[in-house]
């Protein structure tokens, strides 16, 4: 089992009425905020008039950058860094779902930098030393950009969307209020769901050393999400169900589960490639490629572990032949994303054709292969675009 080091420190608040809060936390960064969000439902849901009010309240000068994008794209970033700038900004206010807080998150790298935000993502890969600090207030449970320090912009002129962790983008202080998802729509809420699932499944489904603990804690968040997401979509304001999507959220991805494990992800980087070019839901694409990637990766060097999830998560009957299990597991995973949230099953049904799949393979792998709980080439990912059409 490899060693690791646990950091994680964000402050969150979580819970109803927690935003009187906000000013004196934003105050310990200095008086100058910008604020950022996206298309506008925080305007619809009455938030933004609240945020207004406690800035406001704390005495804070605010200014503000609209219009993020879902799939975030680096001119967005570009004008938040500028705007950092030239407003001599103490602090940002992210104020939205995981687009957002990304944005937000390389607005604050590039706001210490002279050079283009795009130079951290491009092949430069220049370094993030520094970030001014940020505040975020969550309104959708999918990403965990609450509580990591990784965020993930595209570039429509290249084509690309890239993902970077760098932890002086760790936001300092996190409001998680589920009322504020009561919003969400069906289709948000399942995606949000299909993208923590995978997050988990991303790390679980790994052959080196696992800590039994956190195996059993993945497969706790696993049954959480399993268990609320219809829950939510069915009524929308229960409070128990969007606390525990949010909560869950946050833990799926925040580094605590991953232990010691090193090995890279692997359905991520595919589905980057599909929302790099046709601009679809995170969510969606990795409930599409997920099922499918398991399907592929299953043998008799990796099915225990498939049975594992089978039995522990979908109270499968352990008393069958491994690879029966293995299949059933795969089979009702499918079932809960496709029958149960009501995502499109297929490739083909949201419009995608094989017709770009060798460079987005390729991509992918970052050229060579993508070492992750199967070693994949170009080739094998090639393959697995193709079982999702
Ligand atoms: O833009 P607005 O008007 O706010 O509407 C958004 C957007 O249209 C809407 N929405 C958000 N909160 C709402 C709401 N609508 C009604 N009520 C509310 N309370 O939902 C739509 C989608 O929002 P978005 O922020 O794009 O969704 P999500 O949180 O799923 O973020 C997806 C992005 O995060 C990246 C994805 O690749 C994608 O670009 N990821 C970030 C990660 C990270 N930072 O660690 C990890 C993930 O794996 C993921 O890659
Ligand atoms: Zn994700």
């Amino acid at each position: 089992m490899n060693n690791f080091v646990y950091d994680i420190p964000v402050k969150v608040y979580f819970g109803e009425n927690q935003l009187q809060h906000l000013g004196e936390e934003l105050s310990k960064f200095g008086t100058r905020v910008l604020l950022t969000y996206g298309g506008g439902s925080i305007k619809k849901i009455g938030l933004y008039d609240k945020v207004i009010a406690e800035i406001e309240r704390a005495g804070l000068e605010v200014f503000e950058l609209s219009g993020i994008e879902p799939n975030p794209r680096i001119d967005s970033v570009r004008r938040g860094a500028q705007m950092c700038k030239d407003h001599n900004i103490d602090v940002l206010l992210a104020v939205g779902g995981g687009s957002t807080l990304d944005a937000t998150k390389f607005m604050a790298a590039g706001a210490c930098v002279d050079h283009d935000p795009w130079d951290f993502l491009s092949e430069k890969w220049a370094p993030i030393t520094k970030a001014l600090p940020i505040v975020t207030i969550l309104t959708l449970s999918a990403t965990g950009s609450e509580m990591d320090p990784g965020g993930v912009i595209s570039n429509p002129e290249t084509q690309d969307k890239i993902g970077r962790l760098a932890a002086p983008m760790l936001p300092k202080v996190s409001f998680l209020d589920p009322t504020l998802t009561y919003s969400v729509s069906p289709y948000q809420t399942a995606c949000g769901s299909a993208d923590m699932i995978s997050h988990i499944l991303e790390v679980y489904f790994n052959m080196e050393q696992d800590l039994y603990m956190l195996d059993c804690f993945m497969e706790g968040l696993l049954k959480t999400i399993i268990k609320f997401t219809p829950v939510a979509i069915e009524k929308p304001d229960d409070y128990e169900a969007r606390a525990n999507l949010m909560w869950a959220s946050s833990w799926a991805i925040n580094g605590f589960v991953n232990g010691g494990k090193r090995l890279a992800w692997s359905c991520h980087p595919i589905e980057h490639e599909l929302s790099a070019i046709y601009d679809i839901t995170h969510g969606l694409g990795l409930a599409i490629v997920t099922p499918r990637w398991l399907e592929y990766c299953l043998d008799e060097t990796t099915v225990s572990k498939y049975v594992q999830f089978g039995v522990n998560v979908f109270d499968i009957d352990p008393n069958q032949e491994p690879m029966a299990i293995a299949h059933q597991a795969i089979d009702r995973l499918s079932e809960f994303l496709f029958d149960t949230l009501g995502l499109s099953r297929t490739l083909t049904e949201i419009g995608i054709t094989a017709e770009h799949f060798p460079i987005m393979a390729k991509k992918a792998c970052g050229g060579k292969i993508l070492p992750g709980f199967k070693h994949l080439t170009p080739a094998d990912v090639e393959k697995i675009f193709e079982m999702c059409l």
